[in-house]
């Protein structure tokens, strides 16, 4: 165990709050994991997937599905320090309100410590958490996505700083109360109290809201220790790209929820001789080394991937990242003991469970497996995972990339002028809202940098902080800022991108532009490949449709002008004068 007197006493007054039956120290062994697991079997809330190795499937109630929001609060001690894009309620209030649900609600149950670190073992951008829960699928879940237990503690000694995490899923076994599979509550918070960088999570089992060590503290509490100490915590991929006889570079982009981040960390490209390789698939820590450049690390261990339309031919190497060793949560299980979701294979099973425990047929009329369903995968099994993927250095990134969904307006690739442009491009994000957080589906909405639900301080703050990162260095040293849009659709409603494999295209001009070789056209909006510049051999999309991917209308252009301009509002005094500068820059280049 461990002399920390600061983690024994928080562990004692938390047990003391939440009063479980007992309480179990993770040492993060296989041991151990089989042993909570079988509990897990024993009980009917695990299925073993024979036909994946040491894999399970996994269903949740069926209203505790995907990331909450409304509930998600940032408890700084001044409201303005949220800003106008986060829920907040003042600290000592809402500890007043979480303390009285907290209060005995592991009773019946135990309480487990899982000591993680975020990022390498030691590395020093890594940063330590102890996750309290009383959950056995947020503890074999967080064995997966962090390195945790035992080796932590030993790197944490007796006197190393940590980030307290709370967490209960806020149903105590009291009064011969029986326990359900998949146990959760009504009511849920998930609270963050950015000065004392702690969390506080109630109600829920699912990803991101019960897997703290993930959005909670991975981007909400380490966006703020990143402005505090000139980094960048933000919702990435990270990516190895080398050209045929060419040399290795790194991308990090980031897309909101569900919009392609995964996909692109992984993909498979079309073009012969091309090579994409792993570090991480949604999260990228980065600080400058002494070259002035900025290093990237992927604080994860493993994945939470979108399970629907991951299937061999969109994602091979996710699918061979899940053969074994996986959690697999609202999926549809088969009959040969397998697991099934919409899109993995282009004939579905005769018969299926389906995600709700039913009987389900390709006729049923409904899907089989939740949209936000996922699967929980070692990052170390990904047939590409980049040989430096655990260097705790990180690697140097050469180009950023921004995007989302949009149908239509924001062409398939568009290179910014410079840094601030760039930074405006980040702040211009929007995208259709996707089954990875509650609420409506496909409505178009701001997601600055795809931070908008992870952001721990004020946005126009965090702008500010994305402006001064480029002050820090020269513009041959920072990465080139580019704005990408695999989901422009045609007329018909039909994506006219391939997307996939094909988005090596891409990336291909991308690294062009980042040697310097690749040519380009000015736009009112930003730097476009110039005509026969985007590899298109062996390509299938109509030429009215390539076409298309790269018009910029005007009179659309000035209305999101317009409505950026409204936008920007929002954030009163906290906005950068330099995003200003670059809407005008963008308006007049309209105009002409
Ligand atoms: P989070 O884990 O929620 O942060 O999502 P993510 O950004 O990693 O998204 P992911 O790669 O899992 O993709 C989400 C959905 O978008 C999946 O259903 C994919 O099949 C689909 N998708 C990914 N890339 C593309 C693309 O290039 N084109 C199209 N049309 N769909 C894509
Ligand atoms: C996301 O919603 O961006 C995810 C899934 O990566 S979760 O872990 O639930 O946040
Ligand atoms: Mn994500």
């Amino acid at each position: 165990m461990t002399k920390n007197k600061k983690l024994l006493a928080w562990v004692d007054e938390m047990a003391k709050l939440c009063k479980p039956d007992s309480i179990h120290w993770c040492d993060g062994s296989q041991e151990e994991n089989d042993r909570l697991i079988k509990v897990c079997v024993d009980n009917g809330s695990f299925k073993p997937v024979p036909k994946r190795p040491n894999s399970y499937w996994v269903i949740s109630d069926p209203k505790d599905v995907a990331r909450v929001e409304d509930r998600t609060f940032i408890c700084s001690e001044k409201e303005i320090d949220a800003g106008p894009t986060n829920h907040w309620m003042a600290p000592a209030e809402m500890k007043k309100i979480m303390s009285g649900l907290y209060d005995g609600c592991m009773k019946g149950r135990t309480m487990y410590v899982i000591p993680f670190s975020m990022g390498p073992l030691g590395s020093k951008i890594s940063h330590i958490g102890v996750e309290l829960t009383d959950s056995i699928y947020v503890v074999v879940n967080m064995r997966i996505m962090t390195r945790m237990g035992k080796a932590v503690l030993d790197v944490l000694g007796d006197n190393g700083h940590f980030v307290p995490c709370l967490h209960s899923v806020g149903m105590p076994l009291t009064d011969g109360k029986k326990d359900v599979a998949w146990p959760c509550s009504e009511t849920k918070y998930i609270c963050h109290f950015p000065e004392e960088r702690a969390i506080w999570s109630y109600g829920s089992g699912y990803g991101g809201n019960a897997l703290l060590g993930k959005k909670c503290f991975a981007l909400r509490i380490a966006s703020v220790l990143a402005r505090d100490e000139g980094w960048l915590a933000e919702h990435m991929l990270i990516l190895g790209i080398t050209p045929p006889k060419g040399e290795k570079k790194y991308i990090a982009a980031a897309f909101p929820s569900a919009c392609g981040k995964t996909n692109l960390a992984m993909l498979t490209p079309s073009i012969p001789g091309w090579k994409i390789e792993t570090v991480g698939d949604d999260i990228a820590w980065m600080k400058f080394g002494d070259d002035g450049r900025l290093y990237a690390i992927n604080p994860e261990y493993g994945f939470f991937g979108v399970a629907p339309g991951t299937s061999m031919k969109t994602n091979a190497n996710a699918m061979l990242s899940c053969e074994s060793n996986s959690i697999f949560t609202n999926v549809a299980y088969t009959d040969d003991g397998d697991i099934w979701w919409e899109g993995m294979t282009d004939v579905p099973p005769a018969h299926l469970i389906d995600w709700n425990g039913n009987d389900w047929t390709p006729d049923s009329g409904r899907k089989s497996s939740h949209p936000n369903s996922r699967f929980t995968a070692p990052a170390k099994q990904c047939p590409v995972i980049d040989a430096s993927w655990e260097d705790p250095k990180g690697v140097p990134i050469s180009a950023f990339l921004f995007g989302g969904r949009r149908e239509s307006f924001t062409p398939l690739i568009n290179e910014s002028y410079d840094w601030n442009h760039g930074v405006y491009m980040g702040s211009a994000c929007a995208s259709e809202t996707t089954a990875a957080a509650a609420g409506a589906v496909g409505t178009l909405r701001h997601d600055p940098f795809a931070m908008l639900p992870f952001c721990g301080y004020h946005m126009g703050d965090y702008f500010k902080h994305w402006i001064s990162i480029g002050k820090k260095s020269s513009a041959d040293k920072l990465p080139k800022i580019f704005f990408v849009n695999w989901f422009r659709k045609n007329e018909k409603g039909k994506f006219m991108w391939p997307g996939y494999g094909d988005n090596i295209r891409a990336l291909k001009w991308v690294i062009e532009r980042v040697n310097g070789t690749g040519k380009f056209v000015e736009t009112p909006i930003g730097r476009l490949p110039a005509e026969g510049e985007l590899d298109t051999d062996g390509l299938s999309i109509s030429a009215d449709d390539l076409k298309k991917l790269f018009t910029v209308d005007k009179e659309q252009g000035l209305k999101e002008v317009a409505e950026m301009r409204e936008y920007y509002k929002k954030f009163g005094d906290r906005l950068p004068a330099e995003l200003t500068a670059e809407l005008d820059k963008i308006e007049e280049r309209l105009k002409k």
